[in-house]
């Protein structure tokens, strides 16, 4: 199979630009056009433009007409573009078990479904089916970014990392590490799970040096593809894998994803595994885990020092409603987070959560706190639109170190972005991810919202327009 890559063409793209550069506001900016060089880099964005292909020319005089893409979708009032959405936490050998939970929670759901399910992935074949229609799917439902966890087979997840960049889907693939309390037919030991890590790093620096062969590379993070250490829980690891994991880390200044505080029964039997820890968090603390580039999933429970460490160490927090509902977790509290300045995403977890869609999972953040509020009586609690859909895009790229590259839509940044259509159902229009090759113009039609009454002006700031249409 082939990986390798061609050039761009230099592009410019005519229309309203819909972003959430702050927690809490939604900026609508019509008629803009926007520049994006050959390495898929913003170089400029006017507002109120009346001729992009001129803007373009004026920026660089070594361009000319037959050698710029010019992107117009002004003549759809319904159209604009908006940020890729950044999913923070997906499991994706999970997929095929979205929907199926019963009334398990955490614990039993692991054993009932998800094991065996992650179990099968040692069959590359079946690897490579569920593995590509993830990654299409997250795409066509405007994911431009996923943090992943695999499995714990080291092959299976090398076709993950392929599958991302084959796509162009911005990829941080864990290989998840468990040898520790797992079934006999899913678990590894110590020397394995370095051994399979190992493996993975390899070769996704090796996806790296073909990115690099054809682009620019100023940063580490500016990779597709990007490996993220994932102990899949505290529980699952031993301490010495655990501080090993951290150590690696360390060194190689790596991402790290892992799951906290998502169910009471967990939190019990972490206290009772690592008595020397004086909490959850503290776990992944004394074993050098919780570092500005950890994403925490859940963090339902987490107690007043627990959010202190993870403020102090810059982590950031994935918030997974729709998991945290279906398998009875709880309600995350995500603005005594928030309000305490720590990163806070949304993650759809697949399969704890039933849907893959970041757009279903900003809705429901949205419901979920006003359950919440419902309970605390604190009007505060409430997430609005502004504050979901920032979560779902910048918030993520927050979470995920990447914030320099995506999540709005400035000068320097990618150009990371979804063609949304508020008008038309199940449209595929191909659009642009800020990516090298032809290969990388995803589909990634994304339709927020389909209302009748529309009228020119793009309005998202009414909750019950946002909340009306299920993708
Ligand atoms: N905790 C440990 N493993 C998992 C998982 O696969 N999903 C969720 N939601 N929580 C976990
Ligand atoms: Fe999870």
């Amino acid at each position: 199979e082939s990986l390798a890559l061609s050039p761009l063409a230099f592009s410019v793209y005519h229309g309203t630009l819909v972003h959430t550069p702050q927690l809490g506001e939604i900026e609508i900016l019509p008629n803009c056009s926007v520049g994006v060089n050959t390495e898929g880099t913003i170089v400029f964005i006017n507002k109120n433009s009346v001729d992009a292909m001129d803007d373009a020319l004026k920026f660089d005089s070594r361009l000319n007409v037959s050698n710029i893409k010019l992107v117009d979708i002004r003549s759809n009032p319904y159209s604009f573009f908006f940020p890729g959405f950044v999913d923070t936490h997906i499991h994706a050998p999970q997929y095929p078990n979205c929907g199926i939970f019963g009334n398990s929670t955490l614990l039993d759901w692991l054993t009932r479904y998800t094991f065996p399910l992650e179990a099968s992935f040692k069959n590359l074949q079946i690897a490579k089916d569920i593995y590509s229609k993830v990654v299409k799917k997250t795409l066509r439902n405007g994911t431009t970014t996923a943090s992943y966890f695999a499995t714990i087979d080291a092959n299976a997840t090398n076709v993950l990392a392929n599958l991302c960049f084959k796509n162009g889907q911005r990829g941080l693939i864990g290989r998840v590490c468990m040898n520790d309390n797992s079934p006999d037919y899913y678990v590894e030991d110590f020397e394995q799970s370095k051994k399979s890590t190992e493996k993975v790093l390899k070769h996704i620096k090796n996806l790296n040096e073909i990115q690099e062969s054809v682009s620019r590379i100023d940063k580490s993070e500016e990779n597709l593809i990007l490996p993220i250490i994932t102990p899949r829980f505290a529980p699952s690891c031993t301490s010495d894998l655990l501080s090993w994991l951290g150590d690696l880390s360390e060194e190689k200044d790596l991402h790290i994803q892992t799951h906290i505080s998502e169910n009471v029964e967990e939190i019990e039997w972490v206290k009772k595994l690592f008595p020397e820890s004086k909490n959850y968090a503290a776990v992944y603390d004394d074993h050098k885990l919780l570092t500005s580039k950890t994403v925490l999933a859940h963090a339902i429970h987490l107690n007043e020092d627990e959010k202190k460490l993870i403020k102090l160490k810059k982590s950031g927090v994935s918030h997974c409603p729709i998991s945290n509902s279906s398998i009875t977790s709880g309600e995350a509290r995500v603005r005594w987070l928030l309000d305490d300045s720590i990163n806070v995403g949304l993650g759809t977890d697949v399969s704890g959560g039933f849907a893959p869609s970041i757009l279903s999972t900003a809705r429901h953040a949205l419901l979920v706190s006003r359950h919440l509020a419902m309970k605390t009586f604190k009007e505060n609690d409430k997430l609005t639109v502004s504050d979901v859909l920032y979560l779902a895009t910048l918030g993520g790229a927050k979470v995920l170190s990447l914030e320099e590259l995506i999540g709005d839509f400035q000068v320097g940044k990618k150009w990371d972005c979804q063609l949304v259509n508020l008008r038309e159902r199940d449209s595929q229009v191909d659009i642009f991810s800020w990516q090298l090759p032809e290969y990388f113009h995803n589909k990634l039609a994304k339709e927020i919202n389909q209302d009748e009454k529309a009228k020119d002006k793009i309005d998202l700031s009414d909750n019950l327009r946002f909340m009306a249409n299920q993708n």
